[in-house]
């Protein structure tokens, strides 16, 4: 026998996050599907997710919670953990960028290109946003704001290292004019094209000195390794490229697919390709940029309020309807939108109906009519002969629609039996059948066509549904049966054996009682709402920490005042015993400037007195108020004004 396939399949490693929301989940359940199908086709397959851990945003999380910032990554990435463990992800490994071993690549790759001189020193600036973690050029940073999440921008200089990412601009262009499925959808291939490469590439700037928490450049420790050469490395590093051990890397790379959402396909199809053109490794042989699911037509975000939490969705209605959900209702490469509607009626008309219901009906009748036994004698007539083929023809559709990512397109084919058989019970009346013993035959070609179907359809729903498919063969009595259970084996027709026994299970998906589940939804999001409210409130109040508003300003009275007499505190060398006026009455000032002022130089100079302060005794003196002066270490200067203005005059 030949080596098997390998297949190598990604998803971007996320940002931690202590709430991942139904978006986040929907790049993971996708390349979830896709690698357990390319493992049902017998590839030996590799699935990579992770975390990706560096960066300013980390650290000043970090610091505001007063922890390290590996300590906060490390209490959160097993959150994301636990939610890919509800979804099922069947990954077969998970990177960390905090990984000892991946740390130690990235030095390796940086190092590389530094001594090929595709890596130099020199200086940056620009318009940095630090929520995204992103310079931006004047252009794109127009009226101060970031254009990706429309927060203010700063200008930010710094010296940094260089990629020379221009250099490659010419064969990035070849490459992906001559391998067209390198970049899909096609779409996003044109848009690379058009909008980034073919107006020219600047070098990017791939290190940071205005942060620490990332990995240091070895021959220059200020500096750390910059997001993205930290980030994308880690598709190789996960195989041990640069280390000890690289024969997963020799085995696996190039990866087959790169699965990420359609906001960073840039990253992934330029600076990538270039970092390993760089290091003269073969590119990845596809990056697919999927769309985003959004709420109405805005991005699901925290501060929005607008998150749909997974959690509560999977205890709700389990992991399946969900999964089902993301890969069924939008069509994939293009945006859609997340209604609470829309995932309540494919769960009760796709999953209830349809499939519940025809699974739960076949398995009732064959107890009923069989007691349960599959039968052998069978009479298969016109119309079973034409069901028969519909789900012996299914298994190619369903690897050509997978094959390309059309999960909607595959999910609706199988869909389509699915309506077919429950069309095909009405049709054949199986309960007329069986009230006629000279029908037997035909009744069993009946159950013979429904179970073998529901077995077609419960096999090429394994990747999809890894809970779902499994029960329903489970009910069809092939638990133990693996020939029965294979991929390769539902192109045929005759393998739901005679004597095979089903077993009565529980109800696959209960229907949803939509209006009272609405209702939850609603209340959850008008709470969400307030929360996201309450939060900008309480961030515009900490950004404004530490500043006062102009009514406080008001409270303080500033008046122009004379010096009329001065003379030293007795015991004091610091204290002036001054009088006042300002425009009233005299008034005694106790004031700590006799080493730089002596009484004779300060009478009769007009200064700044804060006229409404509570008096406040120095020396046994009650002072009635308080002289502006500027310090500097030693220096003071007190506060005087320029043109001859009258006592008493206000200050603003
Ligand atoms: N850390 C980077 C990726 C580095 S890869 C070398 C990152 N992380 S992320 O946590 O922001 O995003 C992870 C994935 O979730 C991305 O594929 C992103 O597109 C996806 N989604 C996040 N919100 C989404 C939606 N609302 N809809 C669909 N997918 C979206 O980017």
């Amino acid at each position: 026998m030949g080596e098997k396939k390998t297949y190598y399949i990604t998803t971007p490693i996320y940002y931690p996050s202590d709430n991942l929301h139904i978006g986040h989940a929907y790049t993971t359940v996708a390349a979830d599907a896709e690698a357990r199908y390319r493992r049902l086709k017998g590839c030996d397959v590799m699935f990579l997710t992770g975390t990706d851990e560096h960066g300013q945003k980390i650290q000043r999380k970090a610091e505001k919670k007063g922890v390290t910032p590996k300590q906060y990554v490390d209490g959160i990435v097993s959150n994301i953990k636990s939610l890919w463990k509800l979804f099922d992800i069947s990954n077969d490994k998970f990177i960390r960028t905090t990984d000892d071993y991946h740390q130690k690549a990235v030095q390796k790759i940086f190092k590389k290109l530094y001594d090929n001189g595709d890596i130099y020193k020199s200086e940056y600036e620009g318009w940095y946003c630090t929520p995204c973690e992103s310079f931006w050029t004047e252009t794109q940073a127009k009226d101060g704001v970031c254009p990706d999440c429309g927060r203010k921008v700063e200008r930010m200089k710094e010296e940094s290292y260089f990629f020379r990412l221009s250099k490659y601009q010419d064969r990035l262009i070849d490459y992906i004019e001559s391998h067209p499925d390198f970049i899909q959808p096609v779409s996003r291939k044109n848009e690379m094209l058009n909008n980034f490469l073919r107006p020219g590439l600047e070098d990017l700037c791939v290190s940071r000195t205005t942060f620490n928490w990332g990995i240091p450049v070895t021959f220059d420790e200020k500096h750390v390794v910059y997001v993205w050469v930290d980030a994308l490395s880690n598709y190789i590093s996960a195989l041990g490229y640069g280390s000890d051990d690289d024969s997963n890397f020799r085995k696996f790379w190039p990866a087959d697919l790169h699965l990420v959402g359609k906001e960073i396909v840039r990253f992934h199809t330029i600076i990538w390709p270039a970092i390993l053109m760089a290091l003269d490794l073969p590119l990845p042989k596809q990056v697919y940029g999927h769309g985003w699911l959004l709420i109405g037509d805005t991005k699901m975000s925290k501060s929005r309020g607008n998150v749909v939490d997974p959690v509560i969705l999977i205890n709700k209605y389990g992991s399946d309807a969900i999964r089902y959900f993301l890969l069924r209702e939008v069509p994939f490469g293009s945006d859609g939108s997340f209604t609470n509607e829309a995932l309540i009626n494919r769960i009760n008309s796709d999953l209830a109906n349809d499939l519940g219901n025809l699974v739960s009906r076949s398995v009732s009748m064959q107890m009923k009519y069989f007691g349960g036994i599959n039968p052998a004698e069978e009479k298969a007539g016109d119309i079973d002969r034409e069901v028969r083929s519909m789900l012996t023809n299914l298994k190619s559709e369903v690897e050509n629609y997978t094959e390309t990512l059309q999960f909607p397109v595959a999910l609706s084919e199988i869909w389509k039996c699915v309506s077919r058989l429950n069309k095909y019970i009405d049709e054949t009346a199986p309960w007329v059948l069986a009230k006629d013993e000279s029908r037997k035959d035909e009744l069993a070609a009946v159950m013979h066509t429904l179970l073998e179907g529901i077995r077609i359809i419960g096999i090429l729903l394994l990747p999809f549904m890894p809970k779902t498919a499994p029960e329903i063969l489970k009910q069809l009595g092939l638990e133990n049966d693996k020939e029965a259970c294979d991929w390769e084996s539902t192109d045929k027709w005759g393998t739901y054996k005679p004597g095979t026994a089903v077993v009565k299970g529980n109800v696959l998906f209960p229907r949803i009682d939509a209006a009272k589940d609405l209702a939850e939804f609603e209340a959850m999001s008008l709470a969400a709402k307030e929360k996201a409210e309450a939060a900008a409130k309480a961030q515009e109040e900490e950004k404004n920490e530490g500043l006062i508003s102009i009514d406080d300003f008001r409270k303080v009275s500033l008046r122009v005042a004379v010096v009329k007499t001065a003379e030293k505190v007795e015991g004091s060398d610091k204290l002036l015993k001054l009088s006042v006026n300002a425009g009233d009455r005299d008034r005694t000032i106790v004031s700590g400037i006799a080493k730089q002022y002596s009484p004779e130089e300060i009478v009769g100079k007009k200064v700044i007195l804060v006229s409404n302060l509570a008096p406040a005794k120095l020396k046994g003196i009650e002072s009635q108020g308080m002289l502006l002066a500027a310090s500097c270490g030693k220096e003071l200067s007190l506060i005087t004004v320029d043109k001859d203005i009258p006592e008493g005059s206000t200050v603003s």
